[in-house]
This record gives C-alpha cells, sequence and structure tokens, in this order.
C-alpha cells in the first residue's frame, strides 16, 4: 500500500478497501492511547491545519480542533465569507496561498465543484470536512463505531431511512468499499444521485455488498444490523422545509419501525437531529442508539486522518 501522505480526501471512491482499514485501524489504535492515559501525542507537532467553512458545524469544527491539539498541531478557524474568497478571490489564488501558510485545509462547502477546485490548486491535504454530495470523515467514524459494536464489519445490513443525501452517498461508499449490505429506503425523488448508485453497484461486484433501493422503510429495515437516518432538510434546503416534512412524514424512525429490525439492531444518526422529525426521542435516548459515541469516533478517526495524510 502506498503511503497516504500528502492525499487530500474528498471522497471515499479515491481510497481502497486497504487504505480505509489502515485509517480505521490507526483511529483504533489512537483512541485505545488516549484511554489508557497518553492525550497528546505529538506527531504533528509544529503543524497547521487551516478549517474553512461556508456553514454552520458543532461535531467536525470542534473534532478537528481537539484532533489537532491532541496531536501536537494548530487549527485555524476561518469563514469562508471573512476571507477573500467572500470579495471575490479566487479559490485556485486562496489555495496557492494558503499552500504557503499552512500544512492542510479542511473545509465545509455547499458545491463539492468548490472542493475540487481547492485540492486542485492547494500544494496540501484538501479534507472534505462535508459538502453537497459526501461526507466522507463522518462515514469513516460511522464505520469505526460499526466495526465496535458489532465486532466486525461484514455481513452485516445498514438500513439507510430517509433523504438520499450527502451522509447517505458517503455511507453507500464506505459500505461498498468494506463489504457491508446497505437498504436505502427514500421517498420517490429523494434517492441518492444516479452515479452514486451506479458507482456503487459496479463496485459491489467486487467487494460482494448487497444495494437495495426502496421507497419502503419496512422492507429496508427488516433483518437489519443497524437502523441510519439523517435530517430531512439538510443545510442549503430550508426553502424546500415545509414540502420536505410533508413528503418523509412515512420514514420517520420510531419504535415500531426499529421493532422490524434485528433484536440487536443499533441506531445511528451523523447529528445534529430534529426530534420529533425524522427520529423520535425514544429511539435516540433509548437502549439501541449509539448516536454519542458514534459523535465521539469522529475525533479519534479524524485524528487517524490528519496523522496519516499530514
Ligand atoms: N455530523 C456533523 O458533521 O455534525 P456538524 O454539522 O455539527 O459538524
Ligand atoms: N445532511 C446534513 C448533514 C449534517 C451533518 C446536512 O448536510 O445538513
Amino acid at each position: 500500500m502506498r503511503s497516504l501522505r500528502g492525499r487530500d480526501l474528498l471522497t471515499l471512491q479515491d481510497y481502497t478497501r486497504e487504505e480505509i482499514m489502515f485509517i480505521l485501524e490507526t483511529a483504533k489504535m489512537l483512541k485505545q492511547r488516549y484511554y489508557s492515559g497518553e492525550r497528546v501525542i505529538p506527531i504533528l507537532k509544529g503543524k497547521t491545519l487551516a478549517m474553512i467553512f461556508q456553514k454552520p458545524s458543532t461535531r467536525t469544527r470542534v473534532s478537528f480542533e481537539v484532533a489537532m491539539h491532541q496531536l501536537g498541531g494548530f487549527t485555524l478557524y476561518l469563514n469562508w465569507n471573512e476571507l477573500q474568497l467572500g470579495r471575490g478571490e479566487t479559490i485556485a489564488d486562496t489555495a496557492r496561498v494558503l499552500s504557503r501558510y499552512v500544512d492542510g485545509i479542511m473545509a465545509r462547502v455547499y458545491k463539492h465543484s468548490d472542493l475540487e477546485e481547492l485540492a486542485k490548486y492547494a500544494e496540501i491535504p484538501v479534507i472534505n470536512g462535508l459538502s453537497d454530495l459526501y461526507h466522507p470523515c463522518q462515514a469513516l467514524g460511522d464505520m469505526l463505531t460499526i466495526w465496535e459494536k458489532k465486532g466486525k464489519l461484514e455481513n452485516l445490513k445498514i438500513a439507510w431511512v430517509g433523504d438520499g443525501n450527502n451522509v447517505c452517498n458517503s455511507l453507500i461508499i464506505a459500505s461498498t468499499k468494506l463489504g457491508l449490505n446497505i437498504a436505502i429506503a427514500t421517498p420517490k425523488g429523494y434517492e441518492p444521485p444516479k452515479h452514486v448508485i451506479e458507482w456503487a453497484k459496479q463496485n459491489a461486484k467486487e467487494s460482494g455488498s448487497e444495494i437495495i433501493l426502496t421507497n419502503n422503510p419496512v422492507k429496508a429495515v427488516e433483518n437489519a444490523d443497524i437502523v441510519y437516518t439523517d435530517v430531512w432538510v439538510s443545510m442549503g434546503q430550508e426553502k424546500e422545509r415545509e414540502i420536505r416534512l410533508k413528503v418523509f412524514k412515512p420514514y420517520q424512525v420510531n419504535k415500531e419501525l426499529l421493532a422490524r429490525a434485528k433484536e440487536d439492531v443499533i441506531f445511528m444518526h451523523c447529528l445534529p437531529a430534529r426530534r420529533g422529525e425524522e427520529v423520535t426521542d425514544e429511539v435516540i435516548d433509548g437502549p439501541w442508539s449509539v448516536v454519542w459515541d458514534q459523535a465521539e469516533n469522529r475525533l479519534h478517526v479524524q485524528k487517524a486522518i490528519l496523522s496519516l495524510l499530514l
């Protein structure tokens, strides 16, 4: 396996199964060391990560910031609109300049193509902190969580219930790479993009993953080891809120729906949640919910990403 040093992380499609497993194994090791008392492992001493945000964030911002501190490095929180980017400096020129100051860029953007542009002109790794299309750091944290909770990543069925969005896309890609089966239940017209499904079906031949698309949440959840949902209205879709609330209503993850899954099912959510919309309090606060461990794992997996790429 070639070294991951200097690589971008825009989508997990660019990483092999072995490379993804290497990131997860590194995360597991760093987490163990953290819990055995080694809170700071200064392998990134003197390094700086610029974090550029076009949208709000709690988990991604804080976990990347804490991850860099625990690795001995520094972070800069930068609001896209407060940079000259907001006044029309090009992404390419910004990428060239930042490459002279910092060792890596993490960015959260609306358009995935903005990230690709950043990565094209930056001489340092660019990490996707969420775009309209993908959320790879989330999917890596999710895989670490599944591995911890189920003790394996093979022969498991994930049921995605809700919007075929950025988090869903990255979960499909990670599942396909690692051989998990995934059933996606969305309303008609809210399926994941065709190019993601086509890519997954093509690549599933190698990993043996099964990918099921349905409009029926019960069908997706039946026999599932993991039930996963996300908000019905993602950042940037606020104008569609009223219509989406109506369309997605039958896709709420509640106790009745969860009862159709396996007895030892776990419930996952990338957070932030809209309690009472995509998930009920009973489910997110219930014994099957692993959402807080899932959120914590963002920290450990990002420490692995940063230490390997930077
Ligand atoms: N899951 C996630 O990325 O959360 P934030 O929007 O709070 O960063
Ligand atoms: N799909 C959500 C995920 C937030 C972490 C959004 O894009 O707003």
